[in-house]
Order: structure tokens, then sequence, then C-alpha cells
């Protein structure tokens, strides 16, 4: 229990009761300990990791929900040194992509289900359309999470990579994707680097983020939420900080992000790459 308030006071920096949270539950499941004390690992050692561990965590991510267990994701585990230094090029330089042991590219799959229309000799209209690919996306999105939890639950660190869509087509091809399969994002996966360990990030306060029973009270705007912001701005400068990291302000970083197109690092181009990938997206 001690652990979970930790989890909690990291995770909002104060700005929650959680000792009134957790008053009427003496004992919580340690799942809930995992979740809570998450963390992205940019930094692996070197260690392998164990034998079975793979099929482990894609045991983890196929037991997620599946919008109408269509099971329109797939994975492709890379482990390949020369290939996942190629990856880490297509997906902004980044050094984890190289360190860690295995990278698991998630992938929206809808080329499976266009196979067994093709073999019934059956249209698969359907497959064209925006909603299709956002089922495709949604799923592998939980199924990777899943492998997530499964991961920390192991001792293991990951860290997402988004970057792996600023260039897609070309993505595609070091994986060998066919038409109708697209690289959503990639996972690290490896044993943290205990000398460089990360910490529980911050979070915007619950107040921000939930809202009870309607998102506008009546017919009014959304609150203001300029004090929410700025005093999560300086919760995340003192985490910066504390971690000797380059104080940035999260709003500015965060407001900067979405500022252009081309702050988009290649993804503003993605209904094009999209649909050369064999997605119409009508
Ligand atoms: C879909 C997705 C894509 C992400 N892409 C990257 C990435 O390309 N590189 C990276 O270092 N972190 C990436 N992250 C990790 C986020 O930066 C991280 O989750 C966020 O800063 C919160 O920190 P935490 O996970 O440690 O709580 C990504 C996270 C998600 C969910």
């Amino acid at each position: 229990m001690d652990q979970i308030l930790a989890h909690l006071k990291a995770r909002y920096a104060g700005a929650l009761d959680e000792r009134a949270l957790l008053q009427d539950r003496p004992a919580l499941p340690d799942t809930l300990s995992t979740l809570l004390s998450h963390r992205s690992v940019r930094a692996f050692a070197s260690k392998p990791l164990g034998s079975g561990t793979l099929e482990l965590l894609v045991a983890a991510a196929q037991s997620a929900a599946s919008s109408s267990n269509l099971q329109t994701w797939s994975v492709v585990a890379v482990e390949d040194a020369a290939r996942k230094q190629r990856l880490s090029v297509l997906a902004g330089e980044q050094a984890h992509i190289r360190e860690a042991p295995l990278f698991l590219a998630w992938l929206v799959d809808l080329s499976r289900l266009r196979r067994i229309a093709e073999r019934d000799q059956r249209p698969s209209e359907g497959l064209d359309y925006l909603d299709s690919f956002l089922v495709g996306a949604v799923d592998a999105a939980l199924a990777a999470q899943n492998a997530v939890v499964a991961a920390e639950s192991l001792g293991l660190g990951t860290v997402y990579i988004g970057a792996l869509r600023n260039r897609p087509e070309e993505v595609a091809r070091e994986l060998g994707l066919p038409p109708s399969v697209f690289a959503l994002f990639g996972l690290c996966v490896g044993h943290p680097d205990e000398a460089r360990p990360a910490a529980i990030k911050p979070r915007l306060p619950q107040r921000s983020v939930l809202f009870r029973e309607r998102y506008l009270a009546d017919e009014g705007s959304p609150e203001p939420t300029h004090d929410d912001v700025a005093s999560y701005d300086q919760t995340m400068a003192a985490f910066y900080a504390s971690q000797n990291m380059s104080a940035t302000r999260w709003s500015q970083v965060s407001r900067e992000r979405m500022e252009t197109s081309a702050s988009l690092r290649g993804r503003d181009r993605l209904r094009e790459a999209l649909r050369t990938l064999g997605f119409p997206l009508r």
C-alpha cells in the first residue's frame, strides 16, 4: 500500500488526495502497482531477454479485447542489429531502438481479412473505409499496451516509438509489409539499465481530464484550464530539474508540437502514405 501511495504521489505531484482515494481499500492488487508505476525506459542494459519472453508478451497482447474479435493487428519482432539500426534511422535516429534487445513493430493488419475475402471470392469493400483502419489502430494499441503492462510486470522496460510513422513507405519496405498492413508504432523492450533509471512522470491533475456526466456544463464553453496548465508547467519543470534535463514548459512544447504541418516530422503526409499502402480511407 505504501508503494501505491508513493506511485500516486509521484504521478500527481501532490495534486491528488491519494489517502482519501485509498481509505476504504486496505489491499490493492499488484496489477495496480504495475500500472501506476509505469515510466518509459530509454536506457537498456545489454542483457538479452529470457527465452519465451517474446511469446509471453504476444500472449498478453492477444488477450486484449478486439473489436468484433476481428484481430486486425499483427506485430513484427525485430532482434537483428542491422535491421534495428536501419529502423532507428527511419524513426528519427533514436538510439534506444538500437540499444533495446527487442523492437516490436505494431501493425494495423487488414490483409488477413482481405485474403479471406479473396479465398471466398467475396468483396471486402468494408475494409476500404476509415473506420476499418481505426478498428485496426485501436486493436493494435490495446494489444501493445497489454504487452507493455506484461513486460513491466516482468521487470522489463519499454518505450513506444511513434516516430515509426515518420517515413511509412520505407518502414513498410524494411519490414516486408504487404498492402493493407501499416506500422502504427514501435516498442523498444529490454532490461532497464539500472545506472540510468527512469522516473515516474507526473500527469495533469485529474480535474483536467475527468468530466462527470457532461463535458460542457449547460450551454457554456469549456472552463478555462489556464491555472491547471500553469501549475502543471511548474510540476514538470521541477520534474525535469530532478532528472537533470533541460527545463522546458510543458504547455509550450506541446503547443509547438502542433504548431505547423512541419512540426509533424513527415506525418503530415500520412493520408497520402496510407493510400499508397493500400488503405483507401473512404
Ligand atoms: C504512441 C506513442 C508514441 C511515442 N513515441 C515516442 C518516440 O518516438 N520516442 C520516445 O522517446 N518516446 C515516445 N513515446 C513515449 C512518450 O514520450 C511518453 O509516454 C510520455 O512522455 C510520458 O512519459 P512516461 O511514459 O514515462 O510516463 C511515445 C508514447 C506513445 C504512447
